[in-house]
C-alpha cells in the first residue's frame, strides 16, 4: 500500500502544475483505488475472452454493456468506465485504439436498438478520451484521431432525416448519412453536438454548446449555434484559413 501511495504521489506530482501540490492519498483512499482497478482489470480479463481483438490490458467498470464484442477491438490499456453502452454491431465494427478512454455512462450506437438499420461504425485513435456522459450515434463512419478530447455530453450524430415531401409522414422518408472525422489532437467542448457530414481540422477547439454544421478548419477554434469562427489559434492557421 505504502508503495502504491508513493507511486501515486509521484504520478500526481508529474501532471499536475508547479503550484499544485501532491496529494497524499489516505489508506482507505489507496484501497479504494486499488480495489476498483483491479477489479475492472478482472472484469477486462473476461470481456477480452469475446472481442474480435484486444492486445493489453482492458479496464471494464461495474454496469459495462457490450452487444456484438466479437466486432470491436481494442489496443492497450482500453479503459471503459462505468454504465457505458457500447454496441458492437455495425457493418466496419469499432476500433478503440491504445489508451483510449471512454467516460462513464457514454453511448456507443452505430444501429438501430434491434439491429435492423445496420450503421457503419466508429474508429478512435490513440490517446483519445470521450467524456463522460457522450452520445456517438456512428450510425455514418465516424472517425476520431489521435489524442483527441471530447468533453462531457457531446453528441455525434452522422444521419440526417430525409423530409423533402410534405406528402409523407418524415418517418417514412428514410435518413441520409454522412460519417463525422474529428482529425488528431481537437477538443471539443461539453455539450457540443456535431452533426452529419462534418470534418474538424486537425488541432482545433469546439467551444462548449456548439453546434457544428459545416467543416471546421485546422486550428481553428469555434464557437455558438451554428458554430462560426472565433479565432485561429496560430498565425500560420489564420494565413491558411
Ligand atoms: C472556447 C473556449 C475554449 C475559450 O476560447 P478563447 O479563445 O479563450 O475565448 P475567449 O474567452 O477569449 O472568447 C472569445 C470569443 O468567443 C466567445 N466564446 C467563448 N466561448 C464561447 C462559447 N462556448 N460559445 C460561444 N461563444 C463563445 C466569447 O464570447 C468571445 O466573443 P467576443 O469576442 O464577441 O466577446 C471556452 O470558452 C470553452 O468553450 N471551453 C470549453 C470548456 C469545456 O467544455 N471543458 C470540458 C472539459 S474537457
Amino acid at each position: 500500500m505504502r508503495l502504491f501511495r508513493a507511486l501515486h504521489a509521484r504520478a500526481l506530482a508529474r501532471h499536475t502544475s508547479k503550484e499544485a501540490l501532491a496529494v497524499e492519498l489516505s489508506e482507505g483512499e489507496a484501497f479504494g483505488i486499488l480495489a476498483r482497478t483491479g477489479l475492472a482489470l478482472l472484469r477486462g480479463l473476461c470481456w477480452k475472452l469475446f472481442l474480435r481483438r484486444s492486445h493489453g490490458a482492458l479496464y471494464v467498470g461495474r454496469g459495462v454493456r457490450m452487444t456484438s464484442p466479437g466486432r470491436i477491438v481494442a489496443g492497450r490499456n482500453v479503459k471503459i468506465e462505468e454504465g457505458v453502452e457500447l454496441q458492437g454491431l455495425a457493418r466496419r465494427g469499432i476500433v478503440l485504439g491504445d489508451g483510449v478512454t471512454l467516460g462513464r455512462l457514454c453511448a456507443i450506437r452505430p444501429s438501430s436498438y434491434y439491429g435492423v438499420d445496420l450503421g457503419e461504425g466508429l474508429c478512435i485513435g490513440a490517446g483519445s478520451a470521450i467524456g463522460a456522459g457522450s452520445w456517438i450515434g456512428a450510425s455514418g463512419f465516424v472517425e476520431i484521431g489521435r489524442d483527441v478530447l471530447l468533453g462531457p455530453q457531446v453528441v455525434i450524430i452522422p444521419e440526417n432525416h430525409v423530409f423533402e415531401d410534405t406528402s409523407r409522414t418524415i418517418k417514412e422518408q428514410g435518413v441520409q448519412r454522412a460519417g463525422v472525422t474529428i482529425e488528431d489532437d481537437c477538443w471539443i467542448g461539453t455539450r457540443a453536438t456535431i452533426l452529419s457530414g462534418v470534418r474538424i481540422g486537425r488541432g482545433s477547439i469546439v467551444a462548449a454548446g456548439a453546434v457544428v454544421r459545416h467543416d471546421v478548419p485546422p486550428g481553428a477554434i469555434v464557437g455558438g449555434v451554428p458554430a462560426r469562427v472565433l479565432r485561429m489559434r496560430t498565425e500560420s492557421a489564420r494565413r491558411s484559413a
